[in-house]
């Protein structure tokens, strides 16, 4: 299946690399982007409680994809209470809820890699996500009104925010896929200076990359916040970006005068386990293309994450 739902990419999604040489909309010293919370409840508490322990002026931004496996709508409306409170862009997930386009399935806009049953199985994922948001038209009003990328400046160095890539919010641009590629890895490097950017945090891909470029500029993918990200390794991944290291980190790189550090979401893996499979039971279509994930880990290691120079 080369085109159809899940696979295409909605030209509302597109904002253009040139977009994210806006002018940084907030000023912090450290600065926490989480992707890909999922629904996952335990994660978002647990990342929520280690944000808290950040000291100085600060911000969290949730790049998107942070609903996914909430199809309840206490959970989901509990889930976009908690994020809100935070700052927030959207991702494909929360874009196709708010705003659905004909055609787009998930929005995810999945490359040929990634195989046709899983495209589908997420289709019929955001079709059961929507029958559980369909009741909260508040919660999809403020979906609806969030940025699709945002530009911050920890101390006086430019990162943006996205959820796809530099040109797209379900772009695999920045995929860690793409970035292994001489093309991919020289239009991160040129986006980043087309954003006049040191750092540009993106997610959307489902594996994390830190991959650093010549001039001190870095793309960091966080993978997911609320699924494992690596196999044999439970915790999910945030980027935090600062002017002072953490001692947390599990990997890290500088850019200029900021350190980008992966920072472990250490949550409770066998509480979540529980409640995903009472919202995804065997059979169902997300217990078929993520539950190996969730116990297991993606087959995918820390070393490959880790880049510390272009290809
Ligand atoms: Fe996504």
């Amino acid at each position: 299946m080369a085109e159809g739902p899940g696979r295409s990419c909605p030209a509302s999604y597109r904002y253009g690399g040139r977009a994210l040489a806006a002018p940084a909309a907030l000023a912090v010293e450290a600065l926490w982007v989480a992707g890909g919370v999922y629904g996952n409840r335990l994660a978002l508490e647990r990342l929520l409680e280690l944000y808290d322990a950040e000291p100085g002026p600060k911000a969290l931004v949730f790049n998107g994809d942070f609903h996914w496996f909430d199809a309840d709508a206490a959970e989901f409306e509990r889930v976009n209470r908690q994020v809100l409170e935070q700052l927030a862009t959207r991702g494909n997930v929360e874009t196709e809820l708010a705003e659905p386009h004909a055609g787009a399935g998930c929005g995810c806009a999945y490359p040929q890699w990634v195989g046709d049953g899983e495209v589908e199985r997420s289709n019929r994922i955001m079709e059961r996500l929507r029958l559980a948001a369909h009741a909260l038209p508040e919660a999809l009003a403020a979906l609806r009104a969030l940025p699709a990328y945002l530009v911050a400046e920890v101390g006086s160095e430019r990162v943006a925010i996205v959820h796809g890539d530099a040109d797209s919010l379900a772009g695999w641009g920045f995929s860690q896929e793409s970035l292994a590629t001489a093309a991919g890895a020289s239009a991160a490097h040129a986006a980043l200076r087309a954003a006049n950017a040191r750092v540009i945090a993106s997610s959307h891909t489902c594996l994390p990359v830190l991959q650093r470029f010549d001039g001190g500029r870095v793309i960091a993918n966080n993978g997911a916040a609320g699924m494992p990200n690596f196999r044999g390794a439970g915790y999910g991944l945030a980027t935090r970006v600062a002017l002072r290291p953490s001692p947390r980190a599990l990997y890290a790189a500088r850019a200029g005068r900021l350190h980008v550090e992966a920072q472990p979401i250490d949550y409770d893996r066998a509480a979540w386990e529980r409640r995903f499979l009472e919202l995804w039971p065997a059979g169902s279509e997300a217990h078929r293309s993520y539950y190996e994930r969730i116990v297991h880990g993606p087959d995918y290691q820390l070393a490959r994450a880790r880049r510390t120079a272009s290809p």
